[in-house]
């Protein structure tokens, strides 16, 4: 596995190793600018980790992504810290990715601005993003990075013992445990208490100015709304339910969980599904549509995966092995070329958040309906 990569980086002409060799997942999208990336950890003392059970307060990790128009520095930093890169890299070898491939890719940051002062982030709104079970938020940052770059200020965050692993800045890790059907309420639950934590904290313009230290914050949170993958999804909607300053909330491809299939939710949300994903093949979907009472929009993308929805069809596509990966892997990554499918879902995540958070109106939309010949308008 290791030969195929090095000998595919020699062909680029790339003559060092493999640990030193990155290759730059691209942003994607219109007009993109430029966007500074942080990470932190961030312990909530009044909540003991239930996973845990020795009675440790709760604690998360989060990364920040802000755009930045007038970038002075920048370089390129590891797209996952380093001991979950090794971890991915185990874990996705049996997808057929070649060992290293983690460890081999970058994402630039914006270190400095051009002006002196830092700017105003005054009229950029907020995004949540919360992933799928047994999976790094890390998977989704160069996603992260284009909805950013579009004008949001975005954080992902990892739960602990539901994602896979999660690194810590002093490097200590903690795994995921299996999670059974029966323990699935209990685990939203916990994310949703994870989110609502983040969001008091993020309330204050210091942590602001941590996670996206090249803008000034000042006054109370700007407009929010959560987005989703698979379990997310899930998590998006339970915390839309709790936290009524959420605007609105996007599903992709996960089944709906909890109380919101009962009484639905009075603000905007969208569902995206993948190939044969609708509300004529899941149930919780079918149920909880006529409860969203306010905007709702359910799209399918003809030859997308489950994991369509994640960095992976991009990062195969950037390393030149999406067309030699095996059949099975398709069944995951699904057939879209992974550039087109991370600009599918970049357009599409960033229509409903201007609609949400800007302007109000679904012009976005007829633009990207009519770029994305894959996409289904279902309902
Ligand atoms: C991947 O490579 C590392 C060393 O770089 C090695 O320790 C590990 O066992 C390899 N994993 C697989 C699945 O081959
Ligand atoms: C490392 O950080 C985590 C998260 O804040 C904490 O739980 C853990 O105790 C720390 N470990 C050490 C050795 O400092
Ligand atoms: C799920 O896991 C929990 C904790 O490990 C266990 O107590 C419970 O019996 C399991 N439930 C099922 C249905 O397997
Ligand atoms: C979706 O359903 C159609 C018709 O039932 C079938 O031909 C197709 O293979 C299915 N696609 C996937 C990705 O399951
Ligand atoms: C649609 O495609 C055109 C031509 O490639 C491009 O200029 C435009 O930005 C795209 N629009 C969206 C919403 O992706």
């Amino acid at each position: 596995m290791l030969q195929r990569i090095v000998l595919l980086l020699a062909s680029l002409g790339c003559a060092s190793s493999l640990a030193t060799s990155k290759f730059k997942l691209p942003i994607v999208g219109v007009n993109p600018s430029e966007v500074a990336i942080t990470s932190m950890s961030l312990t909530d003392q009044g909540r003991s980790d239930d996973f845990a059970k020795d009675g440790r307060p709760r604690t998360i990790m989060i990364s920040g992504f802000s755009p930045i128009s007038a970038c002075r520095h920048g370089h390129l930093v590891g797209y996952m810290p380093p001991v979950t890169a090794r971890f991915e890299d185990n874990k996705f070898a049996a997808y057929g990715l070649p060992n290293g491939t983690f460890r081999s890719l970058g994402l630039q940051t914006c270190t400095s601005n051009l002006v002196p002062k830092p700017c105003s982030s005054g009229s950029l709104p907020l995004v949540v993003f919360s992933g799928a079970l047994a999976t790094s938020r890390t998977l989704y940052h160069s996603m992260l990075q284009s909805v950013a770059a579009a004008g949001y200020l975005v954080v992902s965050i990892d739960h602990p013992y539901d994602a896979d692993i999660v690194e810590f800045p002093n490097g200590t890790t903690v795994t995921g445990v299996d999670i059974n059907d029966s323990e699935l309420e209990d685990a939203l639950t916990t994310r949703v208490n994870d989110i609502a934590f983040l969001y008091r904290q993020l309330a204050k313009p210091s942590l602001r100015t941590k996670l996206f230290p090249l803008h000034r914050h000042s006054g109370s949170l700007p407009k929010t709304a959560v987005v989703g993958h698979s379990f997310g999804g899930a998590a998006a909607a339970a915390a839309m339910q709790q936290l009524s300053y959420i605007r609105g909330g996007l599903n992709m491809d996960g089944s709906m969980f909890g109380s919101v299939l009962k009484t639905g939710l009075d603000r905007p949300f969208m569902l995206i599904g993948h190939d044969n994903k609708t509300q004529e093949t899941d149930p919780s979907w079918k149920t909880v549509w006529p409860q969203l009472k306010a905007w709702k929009r359910e799209i399918e993308v003809k030859g997308a995966a489950h994991y369509s929805f994640s960095d992976l069809p991009l990062i195969t596509s950037v390393i030149g092995l999406q067309e030699k990966l095996p059949i099975e892997v398709e069944q995951v990554l699904g057939s879209i070329e992974g550039r087109r499918m991370m600009d599918l879902t970049v357009t599409y995540v960033t229509a409903f958040l201007d609609m949400v958070l800007r302007h109000g109106s679904e012009k976005a939309f007829v633009r990207a309906d009519k770029n994305f010949t894959e996409v289904v308008v279902v309902a």
